[in-house]
């Protein structure tokens, strides 16, 4: 995620005071990194890669930035490859307005297009660089600095926390709509982060901006408004943080808040993409892919289950679909015709096995396309097209949202591919929708904690399920064994009597994956009836829509929704019972033994 440091107040140190804080924030992942000070004028350094790239270019620099009032971001790309024209601060054509921006503007090509067509150039590929000529416009129609920057906000659409300096101008102005922003309230000083993180070292005196408010930091302290103009009361609260937690944002690990980001990531993944008033999805990346007549899936690990859901998603939809391991792709016969598209689904866009099976998927003649998380990956360079997923980097080594954010992206494409047919996509546009919301009701009710508690010491786990509960039943497995070290296995429900039943015993529980109420979920139950037969206690992760939970020992509840965001929300309690289990048992959640957030050998 990106990340933004601002303060006003700190005189000659101004320059360390935002350095500093893009070290601490360095947790959140980024590509580039850059620093705008005003007062006087107004000096801006920004370089791609490493944060050292930025200090040593400011050292080297003949005019290093200098002023009283800052602002610093650390960009992951979402628009455009990490190059140091894409890396934020943007500036107007006059350079006296400097803009950092942490989101999506939805609206930002009709926008370009618009100040492009009065003559603007610009300088990078981003949706971020919009702000500052907007801005710039308005001061040349006479507004105020502060009303100009307002101004510039009323014709953004998407999710934003945005600071703007301005040349000779002791002022930072700030706003958020659906991407966090924090006010940091110093003796002297006034902070801006959009982590507390960003300036803890210097104030633990807090203030958490809403969406559609508006803070103006200058030397006399900070000030908020709605989006109107009219003053909002807000309150000051003390963080009370170790250190240590911080770059977690206060969680434990890491992997926990990715967790818990994961409403955040499907917006971010969704904004843009839904066209809710016509029943459609928008996926400008496909826009140039020509229509396949079938698809091959190439992925690893996670990402595999993900192209099982696709599989499962696309022939739903009446288009044919296989997924096959990359590592089996690359050396084995996989027939591949004209009208063939290959889909590498990698969220690190780097794994040696997908990238290698994409490259014979090439040679083979087969068109290829790009599922992936980071901008700019190896993937996303060599394959014909790339559809991002845009979950933010991801740091825990399990990957947790950036499997949930490859479940959406996959509906989408099946969508946007099913619409061409003539689909309707009305009822899942709804679904996807309201997916965030159910999400954070997921996590913020769940209990797997004390389903944890329950199980613990147990022999072996097994996680059931049929149709796209069944890619859920095995990444619920594959993150149990991951973290926790445990021995766990996950099948489809109907392919436990053909073997594995020998081992189902009452030191056996077993997770059984059961939304909506049709003809699967009616057999998946009675596969729950065969184990509960042989003593193994049931953890039902259900809807309630079918009755599996009178077979159940205990129940991971979900809300009722669309089968193809249903797995979503079962996945996410399956999520919480491996980062539990994992926790009871002091493991290292973050690095699992063995194992590496990318696999770049075959
Ligand atoms: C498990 C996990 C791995 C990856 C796999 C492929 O939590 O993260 O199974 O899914 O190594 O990685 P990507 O998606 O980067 O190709």
């Amino acid at each position: 995620m990106c990340g933004i440091i601002g303060v006003v107040g700190r005189g000659d140190e101004t320059l360390d005071v935002v350095l500093d804080g893009l070290s601490t924030l360095e947790y959140r992942g980024y590509d580039s990194a850059g620093v705008a000070l005003s007062t006087p004028g107004l000096d801006v350094q920004k370089r791609a890669g490493e944060l050292e790239n930025l200090r040593d270019a400011i050292d080297a620099g003949e005019t290093a930035p200098a002023g009283s009032v800052g602002i610093g971001h650390t960009r992951w790309s979402t628009h455009g490859p990490p190059t140091d024209a894409n890396a934020h601060p943007h500036v107007d054509e006059s350079g006296g307005v400097a803009v950092v921006h942490n989101g999506i503007i939805e609206n930002y090509q009709a926008l370009r297009d618009e100040l492009a067509s009065e003559g603007v150039t610009f300088d990078s590929d981003t949706d971020t660089e919009v702000v500052p000529h907007l801005v710039s416009r308005a001061l040349g129609d006479g507004l105020d600095p502060e009303a100009a920057v307002r101004n510039a906000l009323d014709r953004i659409e998407g999710s934003y926390a945005i600071a703007v300096v301005l040349a000779d101008e002791e002022r930072v102005f700030a706003a958020r709509n659906d991407s966090p922003l924090v006010l940091g309230v110093g003796e002297d000083a006034t902070y801006l982060g959009s982590d507390v993180p960003a300036f803890l070292e210097h104030t633990r005196d807090v203030v958490y901006l809403d969406d559609g408010e508006f803070a103006v930091l200058d030397p006399d302290g900070w000030r908020v408004t709605d989006a109107d103009g009219t003053p909002v009361e807000k309150s000051v609260t003390t963080v009370d943080w170790s250190a240590e937690q911080t770059g977690k944002s206060g969680y434990d690990h890491f992997m926990l808040k990715e967790i818990n980001e994961q409403p955040t990531a499907l917006r971010q993944g969704l904004s843009g993409r839904l066209d809710e008033l016509a029943g459609r999805v928008t996926v400008d990346q496909l826009d140039g892919l020509s229509t396949p007549g079938r698809i091959q899936f190439v992925a690893c690990g996670t990402s595999y289950h993900a192209a099982l859901f696709g599989v499962e998603a696309l022939r739903s939809a009446g288009i044919p679909a296989q997924a096959f391991l990359a590592s089996e792709y690359a050396t084995g016969p996989a027939p591949v015709t004209d009208d063939t598209l290959v889909v590498g689904v990698t969220q690190s866009g780097e794994t040696a096995d997908t990238l290698s099976a994409l490259r014979e998927a090439d040679a083979r003649g087969a068109e290829t396309l790009a599922l992936t998380n980071v901008v700019d990956s190896t993937a996303a360079r060599e394959c014909d097209h790339v559809l991002y997923i845009r979950s933010g980097p991801e740091i825990g080594v399990a990957a947790t949202k950036t499997f949930s954010s490859q479940l959406v992206a996959l509906s989408l494409f099946t969508a946007e591919l099913a619409e061409r047919d003539g689909a309707d996509s009305r009822e899942l546009v709804a679904a996807l929708r309201d997916l965030p919301n159910h999400l954070q009701h997921v996590l913020d009710e769940s209990n797997a904690e004390a389903v944890v508690d329950e199980y613990l010491g147990s022999e072996s786990y097994f996680f059931i399920g049929r149709g796209s509960a069944y890619p859920v039943a095995l990444e619920g497995a594959l993150k149990f064994k991951e973290i926790t070290y445990e021995h766990a296995e996950g099948f489809a429900a109907g392919e436990l009597k053909h073997g594995t039943l020998a081992l189902v015993t009452d030191e056996t529980p077993v997770f059984a994956v059961v939304t909506g109420d049709d003809e699967r979920a009616r057999k998946t139950i009675g596969n729950v009836k065969e184990v509960e037969a042989r003593d193994a206690p049931v953890v039902a992760v259900t809807d309630g829509a079918s009755d599996v939970e009178r077979y159940a020992d205990a129940v991971l509840s979900v809300p009722e929704t669309h089968p193809r965001t249903a797995p979503v929300l079962a996945n996410a309690q399956l999520q919480l019972v491996a980062y539990h289990m994992a926790n009871r048992l002091g493991r290292s959640i973050d690095r699992p033994r063995n194992l590496a957030k990318s696999v770049t050998v075959e």
